[in-house]
């Protein structure tokens, strides 16, 4: 998705600007810009194509000034191209604009403007913001409150970030509902814009989150918020302690691949703090869950997409199993506009590594304003779905950069057993002694982890067996089941192999008539109450000569019988097992991946944060 920084100081703003883009590729992008004020007039370089491409363009053709505005673009309107990449300059040339979002009235807007004989330069919906900003600003009133006066007529979600010749000292952002965010950095006798975190940490941890509907204007002495009026509004600036080591790839190949060995740690800061290792009982402190809630709840529904709504399916399993509340998991996309059932005894709970996914932001507000609780379970510190929320839990894995996710899969997972246990308890349906024993098997995990990244060598050679597929077909059953949706989904879109998964039960009702030679099954066959009907799925994939490829228990002989291959992973009881058989299944796909050339961290057609419909 879209990425916005802007810098207003003492230093060179370029390279400021450019290092923030940079630290926002892991959004996604097909194209990127830079625009500066130097000496009265704004220069704007821009190009299609990664980032490299436009700092070549900035090589060769420099840029000077001390305040700027950058944007990597994803696009929406407007094939990628360079007319169509952002900054966009009005056609005064004294006004440049970037947005994140989409003005969905773009279209009225722009016949509007034509009939008023202004000139379009882009296919964008963007460009209309620019034009409007000028065409109040030609009425002599200050710049913020030109871009005050274009924002009452926008209709959608975004982020504008603006800045004018006539007014070279500050930069006006605006955030028009759920698009994604805008972070404001605060520095000394300088000040920073951006669309998230990692832009801004190498230069300062001091940050204040603009809500939607607030308005800033920023100069290099700091920064003034309003709401759309023109009220002040009421905010916060708070010191966030990442460490921009972090956000880089350090030993390894890909964000994916370093991610992926960050599970052990991720793990252990999950588990953390949150149990107490002499009786076992689990703390959610940022989640507010009292007796009575925990008592009232007859109903939770999960609301996510993608990896993050894989995470749910398991997740209901958890808390059906443990605290037995009736749970549902709903797409958010679908949820939004389901005209859901749900009441004040009905938590809706959202899981999201950005915090900033459109559909699951509007899902958490239709739970919101038909009277459920809401929760979250989130990475991104501060970001909308955290904030919004009645109670959360922060996942503690640090920034996720690879588009795959992989730490913020496995980290809800442990979360939602946490949340499962917490529940169970204060509802009188877990002994002390099974809570301990839960903990206990919890502290295990990290090792198991660990262990399991050890093997990636191994699994490794099963990805150069397999690299030249054209389809697969994934089978789980149980709480294994949203595994194997997840690792298709992994596979498909990393190394783009056709995957496809189906609860093993659903094979004979239709999937089985794809098996042959060319149709692997990858199937999660671990020692589990579905062991033996896995293995007879595993029985009738082989006798139609599909090669067969396991997750299977250690030592598990009659797996590795049948089976072409096998990814073996340490025993466990079976609520635990989804948050180990999907390690190798991450770590199958990544190799597939390379090894079919892909780029794994930013594959083709895909965004880290969907801040779009
Ligand atoms: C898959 C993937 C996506 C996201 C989905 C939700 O690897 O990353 O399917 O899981 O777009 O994103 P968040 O969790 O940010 O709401």
């Amino acid at each position: 998705m879209c990425g916005i920084v802007g810098y207003i100081g003492p230093r060179s703003a370029p390279p400021i600007i450019l290092n923030g883009l940079k630290r926002l590729e892991y959004r996604g992008y097909d194209s990127a810009g830079v625009a500066t004020i130097a000496e009265g007039e704004i220069s704007v370089r821009r190009d299609v194509g990664k980032l490299k491409n436009l700092q070549a363009l900035v090589g060769t053709n420099p840029l000077g000034g001390n305040i700027g505005i950058g944007h990597t673009r994803w696009a929406t309107h407007g094939a990628p191209s360079e007319r169509n990449a952002h900054p966009h300059l009005g056609s005064t040339g004294e006004v440049v604009i970037v947005q994140n979002g989409i003005v969905e009235n773009f279209l009225e807007l722009k016949e509007d403007l034509i009939a008023e004989g202004v000139e379009f330069k882009s296919d964008t919906d963007t460009e209309v913001i620019v034009h409007l900003i000028e065409k109040h600003y030609a009425t002599g009133i200050p710049f913020v409150e030109a871009v005050r006066q274009t924002l009452q007529h926008l209709r959608g979600a975004n982020a504008v970030v603006a800045m004018s010749t006539r007014e070279p000292d500050k930069i006006v952002a605006a955030r028009m509902g759920n698009a994604g965010g805008v972070v404001i950095g605060i520095g000394d006798q300088e000040m920073f814009l951006a669309s998230d975190m990692p832009a801004i940490l190498e230069h300062t941890r001091h940050v204040t989150f603009m809500e939607a509907g607030w308005m800033t204007v920023i100069d290099s002495n700091g920064y003034e918020i309003t709401d759309f009026e023109g009220q002040p509004v009421e905010y916060k600036s708070q010191k966030i302690s990442w460490d921009p080591v972090a956000a880089e790839k350090g030993e390894y190949k890909h964000f994916m691949q370093k991610e992926i060995h960050e599970q052990v740690r991720a793990i252990t800061d999950t588990i953390g703090t949150r149990i107490d290792w002499k009786t076992g009982k689990v703390t959610l402190p940022e989640l507010n869950l009292t007796p009575e809630l925990a008592n009232k709840i007859n109903r939770i529904v999960i609301t996510a997409c993608g990896t993050a709504a894989n995470a749910g399916m398991v997740g209901k399993v958890y808390l059906e199993k443990l605290a037995r509340v009736p749970v549902e998991v709903s797409i958010a996309s679908e949820f939004r506009y389901s005209d859901p059932i749900v009441d004040d005894k009905t938590v809706v709970m959202a899981i999201s590594q950005s915090g900033e996914t459109a559909d699951t932001l509007a899902a958490m507000v239709e739970g919101r304003n038909r009277g459920a609780t809401l929760w979250s379970i989130v990475n991104a510190v501060g970001s909308e779905a955290m904030r919004i929320a009645d109670g959360c839990i922060p996942m503690h894995t640090g920034p996720e950069i690879g588009v795959a996710s992989t730490k913020a899969f496995t980290a809800p997972l442990v979360d939602q057993y946490l949340l499962a246990m917490a529940l169970a308890d204060l509802r009188g349906l877990l002994s002390p002694k099974d809570q301990l024993a839960m903990a206990n098997e919890l502290a295990q995990l990290p090792t198991k982890i660990g262990t399991l990244l050890d093997r990636e060598a191994d699994v490794e050679k099963i990805a150069r067996a397999i690299k030249d597929i054209d389809h697969c077909l994934y089978l789980g059953r149980g709480v294994n089941m949203p595994i194997a949706y997840e690792g298709a989904l992994k596979l498909k879109e990393i190394s783009y192999i056709h995957a496809e998964a189906y609860p093993a039960g659903e094979m004979k009702h239709g999937p089985i008539a794809l098996l042959d030679e060319e149709m692997p099954v990858i199937a999660i066959a671990t020692q589990d109450q579905w062991y033996e009907k896995m293995i007879s799925q595993l029985e009738q994939a082989k006798a139609r000569g599909a090669p067969v490829i396991a997750v299977a228990t250690d030592g598990d002989q009659r797996v590795a019988d049948l089976a072409d291959h096998v990814m073996w992973v340490p025993d466990s009881s079976w609520l635990i097992s989804p948050i180990l058989t999907v390690i190798p299944m991450q770590i199958l796909s990544y190799h597939v991946a390379l090894l079919r050339g892909c780029d794994v961290d930013q594959p083709r057609n895909l965004a880290k944060s969907v801040t779009v419909e």
